[in-house]
């Protein structure tokens, strides 16, 4: 069974031909972080524009890599049609729901509605690279915590099966994603800042500057990242200082990254034990584009050995946004007899 997925939920262009539900056939993704790297942030606009503009090329490109388009007069050899049509930028999202609803329609290919954010649990179920074997637990992976990461989302659900994710906690104001652009920003570090912040970090003492943990309620398992982006921003330009201030003298960029990178992962972890503990689980899934960040995958899998959990984080190639998941998750419900109508929506909410 092949599916296509089509991605367009922020600001990356994704289509992939993926082969029941875990052999990636092609995987095609485009960036747009030049367009919205002198803005320090995606510009939502600019990122549907950008979409409209290589979205039909893609599906073309996905389509011949995969070998599945042979004769470009009649349908290509897919069997359904798989779209990310929630959450995310809702202009970004249309441009991805009705080309796949066009294609769906024209060519008589059933249509998949995925969640964007169950196809970022999903992938860490995928392999980005040949050989393609399903990863063994794909089919006892649950019960289990998911904690997913990206510029846009900092939740915790608890998850029964591939699209039911009760959320347990989520951010009360900036996304883990968001944090690390924003540190990196007032660092005088490029966009997207997760990288860069990660790169410096690894030059630096981890130890060097106490930045706060914020941990909310002894019992709380909701997110907080404001108050250390404050910190970092006065600890590197002075006390109610301007943002766009010169760093003060002595200032080391990896030392102040490293510390900044090491409190993130402190308070991820500290809430993922939490949530399992409340949950009573021993299971937990990473997923998102924070998740490429290798400090937090090392630290997660000595919190695995040490504390008896299985966890799972997809491969790095699979963390940020990506057709191929779309189109993994896609085949799972299409597997189990989901399909949609045209009149599908979008939505910039979460499922929960
Ligand atoms: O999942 P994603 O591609 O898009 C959303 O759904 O939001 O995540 C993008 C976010 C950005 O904020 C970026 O800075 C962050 O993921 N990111 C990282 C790393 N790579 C990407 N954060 C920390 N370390 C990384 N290595
Ligand atoms: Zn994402």
């Amino acid at each position: 069974m092949k599916v296509l997925g089509i991605e367009t939920t922020c600001d990356e262009s994704g289509v992939s031909i993926v082969e029941d539900g875990y052999r990636i056939l092609s995987n095609c993704v485009l960036s747009q972080v030049p367009l919205h790297e002198r803005f320090g942030g995606v510009v939502p606009e600019i990122a549907s524009r950008a979409h409209v503009e290589v979205i039909t090329r893609l599906v073309e490109r996905a389509l011949n890599d995969a070998d599945c388009w042979s004769d470009p007069s009649s349908p290509p050899d897919i069997d359904a049609i798989a779209v990310a049509h929630r959450p995310g930028l809702i202009g970004a999202l249309l441009v991805g729901l009705t080309a796949a609803k066009s294609l769906s329609l024209a060519w008589g290919i059933p249509l998949v509605g995925v969640d964007h954010i169950h196809a970022h649990i999903y992938s860490a179920w995928m392999k980005s690279e040949e050989p393609f074997e399903p990863l063994p637990g794909l089919e006892e992976a649950f019960p289990a915590v998911s904690l997913v990461v990206s510029g846009g989302h900092t939740t915790l659900y608890r998850s029964d099966n591939w699209t039911t994710h009760q959320m347990l906690g989520t951010t009360q104001d900036d996304a883990v994603g968001e944090a690390f652009d924003k540190a990196a920003a007032i660092l005088g570090l490029e966009y997207p800042g997760g990288p860069a912040i990660s790169r410096e970090a690894d030059k630096g003492n981890r130890k060097a500057v106490r930045f706060p943990r914020t941990l909310l309620e002894p019992r709380s398992l909701d997110f907080s990242f404001s108050g250390i982006k404050t910190s970092v921003l006065y600890h590197v330009k002075g006390q109610d200082c301007r943002r766009d201030a010169p760093l003060l003298d002595g200032i080391s960029i990896p030392d102040v990254a490293a510390s900044f990178e090491t409190a993130v992962v402190d308070v991820l972890l500290e809430k993922l034990r939490r949530a399992l503990g409340r949950e009573g689980l021993n299971r937990a899934i990473l997923g998102g584009g924070v998740a490429a960040n290798r400090y937090l995958r090392s630290r997660l899998e000595d919190m695995g050995k040490k504390e008896g959990v299985d966890v799972r984080f997809p491969d790095l190639a699979l963390c940020t946004d990506n057709g191929a998941m779309i189109a993994g998750l896609g085949s799972k419900l299409f597997e189990g007899g989901t399909t949609h109508e045209l009149t599908l929506d979008a939505s910039s909410m979460a499922s929960d």
